[in-house]
Order: structure tokens, then sequence, then C-alpha cells
């Protein structure tokens, strides 16, 4: 069944991606870099963050007009206090039909070892992992904090000991950088319980100084891997997919690749955004966003945010990725948020 909201290209609205922080203890080059985000870099205060009350006052609205999965993301997430406050309160909400959401969180994996227990008893279903290389001096370069990579592979597999599942684990692949761990990366997954994924270095935001032959497409990532160790394309698990899923012949296993620079998915793209301080995006590549806490703020019923929110949906008509490849050289020149505070 598609959603009750359906946008300018009949689009439905499945997706919620919460921001809970802007902030995050790694500095990745392709994400956060240090020379923007700096010790004097002006953080969002803690008043203009929205409440976990608001959170889910919203996040039901969101429910009840078709939203079947929820992401946490940030920033790191789990940086932000008692997030498995609001996992508890999230965990309560159920779609029209009845069904639980598909409730889950993306991280750095820095906090998950400490703090997968509580996660998981307070309703989380699943989460995704973020590491760009098993090579250490490869990580810490990426990273640019100096992280090791055993506690990331610490973290997930506690993840993996509660029972956070299916753990996905997500690459994101910049030329010259860490390209040289595609197979490394590939190896060390295959036969795991874990899905790993490639993903196409973007141009999110406007400080990672982003160029084109710095993505290394998709198609030569499945190609080296393919050459080891063969693969071969299956079926999408849902329409919308962000990536394309590849299975080892062998039997071991699926990788994905989430090509967004050379293979655009923006036609079914099902996704809102809400930042950290309550505003609402309808493309991780907007440059402005809908104000939704003021609506809060200023004592409106859920009616009136409602058919707010339902309003800013059936305008829609975002598809950024697919203008882009559309046309490679126009584009970047408008400042566009930065990831980190409109949510992966
Ligand atoms: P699943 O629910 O496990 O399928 O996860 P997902 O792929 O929807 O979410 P995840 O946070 O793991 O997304 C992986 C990466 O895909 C993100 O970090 C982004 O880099 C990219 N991505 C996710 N959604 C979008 C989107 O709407 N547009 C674009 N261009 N990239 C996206
Ligand atoms: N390109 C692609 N993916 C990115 N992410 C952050 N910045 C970028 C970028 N420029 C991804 C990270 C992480 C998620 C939060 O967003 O890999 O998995
Ligand atoms: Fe932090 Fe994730 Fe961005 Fe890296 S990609 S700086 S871990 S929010
Ligand atoms: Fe969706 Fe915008 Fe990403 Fe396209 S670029 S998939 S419309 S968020």
């Amino acid at each position: 069944p598609t959603g009750l909201l359906s946008d300018t290209l009949a689009r439905p609205l499945q997706d919620l991606r919460i921001s809970v922080t802007d902030r995050c203890n790694f500095r990745c080059v392709y994400c956060m870099p240090k020379e923007v985000f700096d010790k004097d870099y002006a953080f969002l205060p803690h008043s203009a963050l929205l409440s976990f009350e608001e959170i889910t006052r919203i996040a039901k609205l969101f429910v009840a007009h078709g939203v079947r999965k929820i992401r946490l993301t940030g920033g790191e997430p789990l940086l932000r206090k008692n997030l498995e406050k609001l996992i508890a309160m999230l965990s309560e909400l159920k779609t029209p039909d009845g069904a639980p959401l598909d409730l889950t969180l993306t991280t750095n994996a820095s906090l998950l070892a400490r703090k997968a227990q509580a996660l998981k008893d307070a309703g989380l279903q699943r989460v995704t992992v973020s590491l760009d290389a098993l090579d250490e001096a490869t990580f810490r370069r990426m990273n640019d904090v100096d992280f090791a990579v055993a506690e990331v592979l610490h973290g997930i597999e506690t993840a993996h000991k509660v029972g956070l599942g299916p753990i996905k684990i997500n690459m994101v692949v910049k030329g010259g950088m860490n390209d040289q761990e595609i197979l490394p990366m590939a190896r060390h997954f295959k036969g795991s319980p874990f899905i790993l994924r490639f993903i196409e270095y973007m141009d999110v935001g406007a400080s990672n100084g982003w160029k084109m032959d710095e993505v290394v497409p998709s198609a030569e990532v499945v190609r080296r891997i393919s050459a080891e160790m063969p693969l071969e394309e299956i079926e999408p698990n849902y329409t919308g997919e962000t990536a394309e899923r590849w299975q080892y012949k062998d039997g071991g296993g699926e990788i994905g690749v989430i090509s967004s620079v050379t293979h655009a998915f923006c036609h079914d793209c099902t996704r809102a955004r809400l930042s950290t301080e309550g505003k609402l995006y309808t493309c991780l590549f907007a440059t402005s966003g809908h104000d939704l806490r003021a609506l809060l703020r200023t004592g409106r019923n859920d009616e009136e945010i409602s058919t707010a929110v339902a309003h800013l949906w059936r305008a829609r008509s975002d598809r950024y990725s697919e203008l882009r490849t559309a046309n490679t050289k126009g584009l970047t020149a408008v400042r566009k948020v930065e990831m980190s505070y409109i949510g992966g």
C-alpha cells in the first residue's frame, strides 16, 4: 500500500529522518571538516533543539500521514543525552494499520558498545554503523580525531550480541583517500551477519569541497569486488531503497551500493528530514526548511501542524540528485545546509 500523502511526482511520504543533535565527536573529512567545524563553530544552543516531547509529537503526526520508518541521525545521535528516553517514546507509536514502526539509528559507533543494551531495551530495532576503513591510518585520516577501528568493530559486535539488527555498515568512498579499502572491507564483512554498503561521496552541505573526480562510481566498486569475489545483482527489498543490492555468487551474503551521484534515486524518494531545531526539509540538498518548531512553540494544535505538513509534502517537487546528474557543473553554487544539521 502507498502512503496517504503524495507529492507532485506521486511519491508517498514514508520515512522520517530526525537529526537529534548537530554535534559530533568525529570530524570526517567529507562531512564535518576540521577547518570549518573548529572550536569557534557555532553549534545550536540547547534551547534551540526540539525536546523529546516535541519530536514525538511531530513524529506522531507524520506516522498518521503514512510514515513507517523513523531514523535518528545527527551529527552523532548517541551524543544526545538520554536518547534511550526518546526511543522509548517513539517505539510506542503505531502506524494506522497497527504495525510497529521500523525504528533505527545511524551512528559512528563510538558510544555504541556502552549504549547498545539500553537502546535495545528502549525499543530500538536496528542500527546502521558508519565505518570508512579497516586500515588504522586510513580510518584515522577519515575521522580526523584519531578514533580507532577496533572500537568501532567492538561497538558493532556488542550491538549484534544484544539483538540490534540486521546491522548495516556504511562506507563513504572518497577517491584517493580510502578507495584502496574497498576490497579489504568487502573481504572482512563477506560471510558475516553485517551488510556492507558503499556510498558515493556526495556534494552535501557547503564545506566539504566536493569534486566530481573524487567520486568513485558504484559501477567501479562492484567491478573491483566482483573481479575477486563474483557478484550478481538482486531485487530491492522495497521501492525507493537507497542501495542497489548485490550478492556473492558463492553464498557469502550481500553488499549494497548507494549511487546518489551516478545513478540518482529521486524518482522514488519517500524521505522527509527534520533538522535538529525542528525545520522540515523535503530534500537532503534543500537550501531552506519549514519551521515546524515555530508552530509548536506558538501553541498550534495537532490538526494545524498536520495540515501544514500535508501541504508541504503535496507541494514537494525536489529531485536534486537527478538534476545534478543532468548538469554536473551548475548546481553547487547555492548554499546548502550541512548534513550534520539536517541529518544524513
Ligand atoms: P535502510 O533503511 O537500512 O535501507 O537505510 P537507508 O539507506 O535509508 O539509510 P542510511 O542512513 O543508511 O542511508 C545511507 C546513506 O545513503 C546516507 O548516509 C546518505 O549518504 C545516503 N542517503 C540516504 N537517504 C538519501 C536521500 O534521500 N538522498 C540522497 N541523495 N542520499 C541519501
Ligand atoms: N557523502 C556521502 N555520504 C555522507 N555521509 C556524510 N557525509 C557524506 C557525504 N558527503 C554519510 C556517512 C554516514 C551518514 C551519516 O551520512 O557515511 O553514514
Ligand atoms: Fe560525524 Fe557521521 Fe559526519 Fe562523521 S559522517 S562527522 S561520524 S556525523
Ligand atoms: Fe530525495 Fe533529494 Fe536525495 Fe533526491 S536528492 S533522493 S529528492 S533527498
